[in-house]
């Protein structure tokens, strides 16, 4: 008799094979699994619309997302609910469904509370999971958005760190994985970025995100400030493993707006 985690598994499986459509672009859902994805280019050259392609098609695959999002750019993707973060008063109020794919909008707050609402959710998320007899029956992704500022250089040995690094290095192990997004990697966690399996590099100018960038391709520094700084919106260049790739990646455009998630106030709940 299979378990029921494997009988999960399998449905899943089945419905990847048979009727989830491919990425328009080179991904490994396998070793995603395994390890992690960064993705980076200078501003306004479509990184969070590459994102959402990648979100779309993990949502298809019966994963769950949730999106830390100081940009407001997820206002509208297919994610089905969406939640706005305001002061630390309010935090406790917020919805963290396990089940339910969600866009957490940390515009609001300065972004030097943005990792600690990050360790709160996983916290939740964790302290859940981690308790459960069996492993979660289904994968859940964190999507850190300008992650620049959820896991800055050489945070993550930091104490208000700790949920993150957990994700980035022991998660695999839960079914947690991560989707890093950021605009200055020189800026961006090495541990972090060392441990993403898969990487999409974009259009460069800056000679320190050069720099840091080049050791993953084994390119030298004017090699690569030559073939980053000529890429368009949309152009990427893929690395997985020892493979590198120049890939191009089509406009989203099945965006929806997502329905607001709020619990009702104590007032809300006696009043109505
Ligand atoms: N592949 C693409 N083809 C055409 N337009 C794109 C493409 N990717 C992004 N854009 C457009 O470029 C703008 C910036 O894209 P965005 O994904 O928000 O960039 P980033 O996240 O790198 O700042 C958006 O208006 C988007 O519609
Ligand atoms: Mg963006």
């Amino acid at each position: 008799m299979l378990k029921y985690e494997d009988k999960i598994k399998k449905q899943l499986n089945i419905q990847r094979d048979s009727i989830v459509k491919p990425l328009p672009f080179p991904f490994d859902l396998n070793y995603f699994t395994e390890t992690g994805l960064f993705l980076t280019s200078c501003p306004q050259h479509g990184k969070t619309n590459m994102a959402k392609w990648v979100v779309d098609y993990l949502m298809r695959c019966g994963w769950i997302v949730k999106v830390f999002d100081p940009s407001k750019a997820w206002l509208n993707s297919t994610i089905p609910t969406y939640q706005s973060v305001d002061n630390k008063a309010t935090w406790q109020r917020l919805i963290n469904p396990i089940s339910i794919s969600t866009v957490f909008d940390v515009a609001r707050i300065y972004p030097q509370w943005i990792p600690e609402f990050c360790s709160l959710i996983i916290q939740q998320d964790f302290e859940l999971i981690s308790h459960l007899p069996y492993l979660l029956p289904w994968n859940i992704a964190y999507l850190f958005e300008e992650c620049q500022f959820s896991m800055p250089s050489g945070s993550l040995r930091g104490t208000k760190y700790q949920e993150v690094l957990r994700v980035v290095s022991l998660g695999a192990n839960f079914k947690l994985r991560y989707l890093a997004i950021t605009q200055r990697p020189a800026d961006t966690s090495t541990k972090m970025i060392s441990r993403t399996g898969q990487k999409y590099v974009g259009c460069f100018f800056e000679d320190n995100d050069i720099g840091k960038l080049r050791k993953y391709f084994n390119w030298k520094q004017k090699e690569a400030w030559e073939n980053l700084s000529s890429l368009e919106k949309g152009e990427f260049y893929y690395g997985m493993r020892d493979k590198i790739e120049k890939i191009e990646t089509p406009l989203f455009t099945k965006e929806r707006e997502p329905q607001y998630l709020e619990k009702p106030s104590f007032w809300k709940q006696l009043f109505g």
